[in-house]
C-alpha cells in the first residue's frame, strides 16, 4: 500500500407588461428609437439599459453557491476523497469561468484543450505557455469561487527543471492559477516533487496524454493489457509520492481506474475512465455540444450549442437582410 507522503507535502426593463416584447433590434431601424422631444440623451438611454445581469439570470435556483462550502484549496479537494464525487470542468475565458464556477464545480481546469476547442489547432501541441497564461488570467478575472488549475503546455516539462519551474511560476504569478497540471508519470515525478516542495501544487495526469499524440499515433484507451495496467499503477504511485494533490486519469480502462482510485491516497479524477474514480472532469465545450470537431464517445452532451448558435445566428442574418432601409439612411 502506498505511503502518505502526500498530505505532509501539501504546502501547500422596464415595462410592467408580461406580453412578449419585440426587441429594439427587431422593431426599429438603427437611430429611430422613440426619442421623446425634450428628453436628454441620457434619460433616453436609460430606457434601453439591460434589465438585469445575464449571469444572475442564468444562476440556477438550487445553485450550490448558496448551499455548499466551495473547494478553494488543494487540501480541501483532497479531503473530498471518499466523501463524495469531485467535479471539475474546463474553462478558457472569463465568461465560461464564471458560468462554470456558478455551477458549483470543485475546480476549474484551464486545459491546453483550449488549443483544439477554441484556437483551431488539430492537437494541443501548438499551445504555448503565453497562450496558457493569457487564458488562465482571463478565467481568474471571473473570480471563480473554486480552485483554479492551469495546464502546463507541451514541451515545458522536458527541457530543464529551471524552465519547468519558470513556466509553472508564470502560470501562478501572471495567470493567477492556484495549481498546475502536468502530463506524465514516473518520468516527471522527480521534477513534480521539487515543484511541490517550492510551494507549487501539482495535479498529475496519467493514461492518455494528449501531448504525446504524435508519439503514440492517436487517441486510445489505456490499461486493457496487464502490463499497461501495471505501468499505470507505477505511474500513479510515483505521482502520489511526488506529492500530487490529485491525479487525472484520461481514457483508462474503467476497472483499472477503479482499482487505481482505491490504491492511492490522492483523488483520481477520471475523464473517459468510468464511474469508479473519485471524481470526473470534462472539457466543457464537449459537454455543451460546442465543437469544431467530433465529441468523444464517452461524453453525453447536455446541449447542442453548435445547432442552437447556428440557428440563432442565421435567423439574425436573415432578419437583418430582409429589413427595409429607413428613408433617412
Ligand atoms: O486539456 C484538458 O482539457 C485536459 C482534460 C482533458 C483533463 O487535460
Amino acid at each position: 500500500m502506498p505511503t502518505n507522503q502526500n498530505s505532509k507535502k501539501q504546502t501547500i426593463d422596464n415595462k410592467a407588461s408580461t406580453a412578449p416584447q419585440k426587441s429594439q433590434d427587431e422593431s426599429t431601424p438603427l437611430g429611430s428609437q422613440s426619442r421623446e422631444k425634450g428628453s436628454s440623451p441620457k434619460a433616453n438611454r436609460t430606457k434601453n439599459v439591460r434589465k438585469s445581469n445575464p449571469f444572475e439570470k442564468s444562476r440556477p435556483k438550487h445553485s450550490p453557491k448558496e448551499h455548499e462550502p466551495r473547494t478553494r484549496t488543494t487540501l480541501e479537494l483532497l479531503k473530498l476523497k471518499g466523501k463524495r464525487n469531485i467535479v471539475g470542468l474546463t474553462a478558457y475565458d472569463a465568461l465560461l469561468g464564471r458560468l462554470v464556477s456558478d455551477a458549483g464545480v470543485d475546480f476549474i481546469l484551464v486545459g491546453d484543450s483550449v488549443g483544439t476547442t477554441l484556437l483551431g489547432h488539430p492537437t494541443t501541441i501548438p499551445v504555448t505557455i503565453q497562450d496558457m497564461i493569457h487564458h488562465t488570467a482571463a478565467v481568474r478575472r471571473a473570480n471563480p469561487e473554486c480552485l483554479l488549475v492551469a495546464d502546463l503546455p507541451f514541451g515545458e516539462a522536458s527541457l530543464s527543471f529551471d524552465r519547468l519551474l519558470e513556466s509553472a511560476r508564470s502560470l501562478m504569478q501572471q495567470g493567477g492559477a492556484d495549481a498546475v497540471k502536468i502530463e506524465g508519470g514516473r518520468d516527471v515525478a522527480d521534477d513534480i516533487e521539487k515543484l511541490v516542495l517550492t510551494g507549487i501544487p501539482v495535479l498529475g495526469h496519467i493514461g492518455l496524454l494528449p501531448q504525446t499524440v504524435k508519439a503514440i499515433g492517436g487517441y486510445r484507451k489505456f490499461g486493457s493489457e496487464r502490463e499497461e495496467a501495471e505501468s499505470l499503477y507505477t505511474d500513479a504511485i510515483a505521482l502520489e509520492e511526488a506529492g500530487c494533490f490529485a491525479l487525472v486519469a484520461e481514457m483508462v480502462e474503467a476497472s483499472v481506474a477503479s482499482e487505481l482510485a482505491s490504491q492511492i491516497l490522492p483523488p483520481l479524477i477520471g475523464i473517459g475512465s468510468g464511474d469508479g474514480c473519485d471524481g470526473q472532469i470534462l472539457v466543457t465545450p464537449d459537454l455543451l455540444g460546442l465543437s469544431l470537431g467530433s465529441i468523444p464517445s464517452f461524453v453525453k452532451p447536455k446541449l447542442n450549442l453548435n445547432q442552437e448558435i447556428s440557428r440563432a445566428l442565421s435567423e439574425y442574418v436573415i432578419d437583418v437582410k430582409k429589413r427595409k432601409k429607413s428613408p433617412s439612411s
